[in-house]
């Protein structure tokens, strides 16, 4: 058990699986992406990590964009989404591929979308480490997932709560308190 800030955390994935499905995601972009010069377009800050794994193992020529979206405050999502940093230069006519590292309700990915799709985007796919199918609550389609998870809130691999836990090498999730 580990504690962060206020709050305790039990392991709950390890980094072996975690590297497992990353493997499995990045043969499948391979495949897809490798003679289309895709763009990476990585979600800060949570994504980094993740992103670093999948664009090492990218066998074709890409590119790399960074966007960063804010809608989570402490353990619970907030609903609004607010642009901190938009997509630079303009992704228009390129082949992009999300990555994020946690899809939740959903609401994040939908906001990236609209922006891509704002910009004129040839087209786009989502890459997302972790997937809570209980919590989503959209109709875009995930095009890559690493690991489905239950709606627990976890820390690690690039994951924090309220800045702590980025740098775990496994999944934590929040332990319940009896
Ligand atoms: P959504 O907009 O509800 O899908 O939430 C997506 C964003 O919220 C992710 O990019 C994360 O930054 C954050 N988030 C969602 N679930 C978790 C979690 O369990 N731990 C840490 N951050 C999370
Ligand atoms: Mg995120």
């Amino acid at each position: 058990m580990i504690q962060l800030h206020d709050l305790f955390f039990e392991k709950i994935i390890s980094k072996i699986e975690i590297s497992q499905a990353i493997n499995g995601i990045a043969i499948q972009i391979n495949d897809d992406y490798k003679r289309k010069n895709p763009v990476f377009l990585i979600v800060l800050n949570g994504a980094f990590i993740f992103a670093s794994d999948i664009i090492k193992k990218f066998q074709g020529n890409c590119e790399m964009s960074f966007i960063k979206v804010a809608s989570y405050e402490g353990i619970k999502s907030s609903g609004e989404i607010t642009t901190v940093l938009g997509v630079e230069p303009s992704l228009e006519g390129r082949s992009v591929i999300i990555i994020e590292d946690i899809v939740d309700s959903g609401n994040t990915i939908e906001a990236i979308i609209k922006i891509l799709e704002e910009e004129e985007v040839k087209d786009y796919r989502v890459a997302t480490l972790f997937y809570k199918p209980k919590a989503y609550t959209k109709e875009i389609k995930i095009d890559y997932i690493g690991l489905e998870i239950e709606n627990d809130f976890i820390v690690g691999y690039g994951l924090d709560y309220n800045g702590l836990g980025r740098n775990l090498n496994d999944i934590y999730k929040l332990k319940n308190i009896e």
